[in-house]
């Protein structure tokens, strides 16, 4: 199957024209957060972190387990804040945008964390809820979001009447449901099995084109990076972008290409273990 991703934003600007001063979609700079821990000791999470995002980017995110991307993600979504730096959504602090536009950014997590009570529907529609949509337009929103990720057949099944990769869907129809702006993915196909993980990356890509999304994704898989990804940043831990590639449309499918980044990324990840600086007191942590 084709790849269906959208060309890099700039693709059409022509050679030696003036740029156009555009806001990215998502600016982080120079962000830092550390966590204080109960022994009086410090985890750096995030150190001096900076990205733009671009709209309609789809940037994806591999790095070594504990380099504070779903911390990042938790600074994105409003629910911690940094030490210092700036996120900015739109131009906006994140915690305008957030304030003002609840909502429009969302987060597909690796388990389905759908309430066990409701049905596929009510799962779907309880964003929508939440936000003041009268009952009968969120099922139907709902019920459609449904049908579209495949699943018109369930909208009245219970969570536990579904299969793992049913329930994924379920959290997907739910996120977009919300009609975000941006969706962050935090290695949401990492639980299913790899045949229905590529259908599901697949399908997530066909809507996040159709409905122009912007998206940034963390996964411990590198061929899912250049499945999904227009742009790869390898993090170093404490979370800082070591090293960044660009994914040609049809990356994946082409062997060389995606072999050339593959151990690319696989360098850079070896080269960006976690800094024996990033446990601030370790000595207390060893007492
Ligand atoms: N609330 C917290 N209090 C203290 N430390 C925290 C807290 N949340 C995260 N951390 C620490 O911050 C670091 C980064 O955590 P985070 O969950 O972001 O890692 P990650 O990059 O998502 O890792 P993984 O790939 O394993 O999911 C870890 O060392 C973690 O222990
Ligand atoms: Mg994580």
């Amino acid at each position: 199957m084709a790849v269906n991703k959208l060309a890099p934003v700039n693709a059409s600007v022509k050679a030696g024209a003036p740029a156009a001063a555009v806001v990215p979609k998502i600016r982080i700079d120079r962000a830092r957060k550390t966590f204080v821990q109960k022994n009086g000791g410090a985890v750096e999470a995030i150190r001096e972190l900076t990205f733009d995002v671009a709209a309609n980017d789809y940037v994806a995110i591999v790095g070594p387990t504990g380099a504070g991307k779903s911390v990042l993600f938790d600074c994105l979504l409003g629910l911690k804040t940094l030490d210092s730096g700036r996120i900015e959504i739109d131009g906006q602090p994140i915690a305008n945008y957030i304030g003002a536009r609840s909502g429009r950014i969302t987060r597909i997590f690796q388990e389905d964390r759908l309430l066990p009570w409701l049905s596929a529907t009510d799962n779907v529609a309880l964003g929508l809820q939440i936000r003041g949509v009268p009952e009968k337009e969120r099922r139907d929103i709902a019920r459609r979001w449904l049908a579209d990720v495949g699943l018109h057949e369930f909208v009245d099944a219970l969570p536990s009447e579904l299969s793992g990769g049913m329930r994924q869907r379920t959290n997907i129809a739910r996120a977009f449901a919300t009609a975000p702006e941006i969706i962050l993915l935090d290695e949401a196909f990492s639980a299913l099995d790899e045949i229905t993980a590529m259908k599901l990356r697949s399908d997530f890509l066909t809507l996040a084109h159709h409905q122009k999304m912007t998206f940034v994704m963390v996964t411990h898989s590198i061929d899912e990076a250049i499945f999904l990804g227009n742009r790869i940043l390898v993090f170093g831990a404490p979370a800082r972008v070591v090293h960044e590639i660009a994914v040609p449309p049809g990356a994946a499918e082409d062997r060389v290409v995606a072999d050339r980044i593959r151990d690319e990324i696989r360098t850079w990840i070896s080269a960006s273990g976690r800094d024996a600086s990033r446990t601030v007191n370790s000595e207390l942590e060893n007492e």
